[in-house]
């Protein structure tokens, strides 16, 4: 469990980066930090392993303060995979997982395969990959030895910042499948961050919006489209300025109307944008489309809810 209580962290003479936050991420869950960029997402995730150290408030991991921990192993306990990949370029594959592994002292065998194990954990093949550097593998196939690196010994937390920003849309839509079927074995406790809603609302158990350093709003995917706490929370999932805004359309989602039509249903026209779509349905479970005053079909919160994390339906727990 991590667990923030009021923290707040101040850069010398500036402002606030990070403004009073507190919420609690209990035991196997992926946690997506999110928002406009600066917003603090980063150095959120810093504070945990203490690569920055907060100003004010406690971090409680295992109900045990970060300060008390002993900064090494904290962070052994702590899988990190950093935006930029983050891969030693004069180092191979395998002595780039290594590297907690062997600051832990494992012995050489037990190193060796484990590194063998995570490769295939992530669908590379080790004897392809293991001797390679860096630089001779793809965009997609260093991100996945990040992610082989944070996992290696066993660490109970995982802290991601932006991992897949950097791929393009097709490999980043496999490595977030990837993640997710690889969470159903591994059951770790994972912070996410990234800037896209999609990619959150797709991973996220649940979603914390940062706004200026302060929470916005923290809750499951379908809580933050029902019940938003404001208007940022609001035009942020409805991806306000991003591509799922002009992308949206409602005559993709529809389900056929096989009832008879309750009079106090929410209607919506089929032209609605996403935002008209989403405040529908922040009162009802489902809205009904209707084309020239015609009912045509519905619009449920859970298909929204698949649509906007770009799943399709039965695909995610
Ligand atoms: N070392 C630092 N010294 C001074 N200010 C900093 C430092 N690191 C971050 N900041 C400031 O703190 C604020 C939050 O930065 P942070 O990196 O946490 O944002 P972010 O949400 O991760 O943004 P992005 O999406 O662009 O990565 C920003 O205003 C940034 O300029
Ligand atoms: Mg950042």
């Amino acid at each position: 469990m991590i667990r923030f209580e009021n923290v707040s962290k101040v850069f010398d003479g500036n402002k606030k980066a990070v403004d009073s936050v507190s919420f609690t991420i209990p035991n196997g869950e992926i946690f997506v930090l999110i928002g406009p960029s600066g917003c603090g997402k980063t150095t959120t995730l810093k504070m945990i392993n203490r690569l920055i150290e907060l100003s004010d408030g406690t971090i409680y991991i295992n109900d045990e303060k970060v300060s008390t921990y002993n900064v090494h192993e904290l962070r052994w306990n702590i899988g990190y995979v950093l935006q930029n990949i983050g891969l030693f370029p004069h180092m191979t594959i395998e002595e780039n997982i290594a590297i907690v592994p062997e600051m832990k002292k494992w012995p050489k065998e037990k190193t060796s395969k484990r590194v063998d194990e995570l490769l295939r954990m992530v669908g590379l093949n080790p004897a392809d990959y293991k001797d390679r550097k860096p630089g001779e593998l793809s965009g997609g196939q260093q991100q996945r030895i990040g992610v082989a690196r944070a996992l290696a010994a066993d660490p109970e937390f995982i802290l991601m910042d932006e991992p897949f920003s950097a791929l393009d849309p097709i490999t980043r839509e496999k490595l977030q499948d990837d993640i997710l079927a690889l969470q159903k074995e591994i059951k770790k406790t994972i912070v996410f961050v990234t800037h896209d809603m999609q990619e959150a609302l797709k991973l996220g158990d649940r979603i914390c919006l940062m706004k200026d350093g302060e929470v916005a709003q923290v809750g499951t995917p379908a809580e933050l489209i029902q019940k938003p706490a404001n208007e940022f929370v609001r035009d942020f999932i409805g991806g306000k300025g991003h591509s799922l805004e002009n992308e949206f359309n409602l005559a993709d989602i529809l389900s056929p109307i096989e009832e008879p039509l309750d009079v106090d249903r929410a209607y919506i026209p089929i032209d609605s944008t996403i935002h008209e779509t989403l405040s529908a349905l922040a009162h009802e479970e489902i809205a009904i489309v209707k084309k020239d005053g015609t009912p045509v079909g519905y619009v449920s919160r859970e298909t929204i809810i698949r649509h906007l994390a770009g799943t399709r339906a039965g695909e995610t727990g």
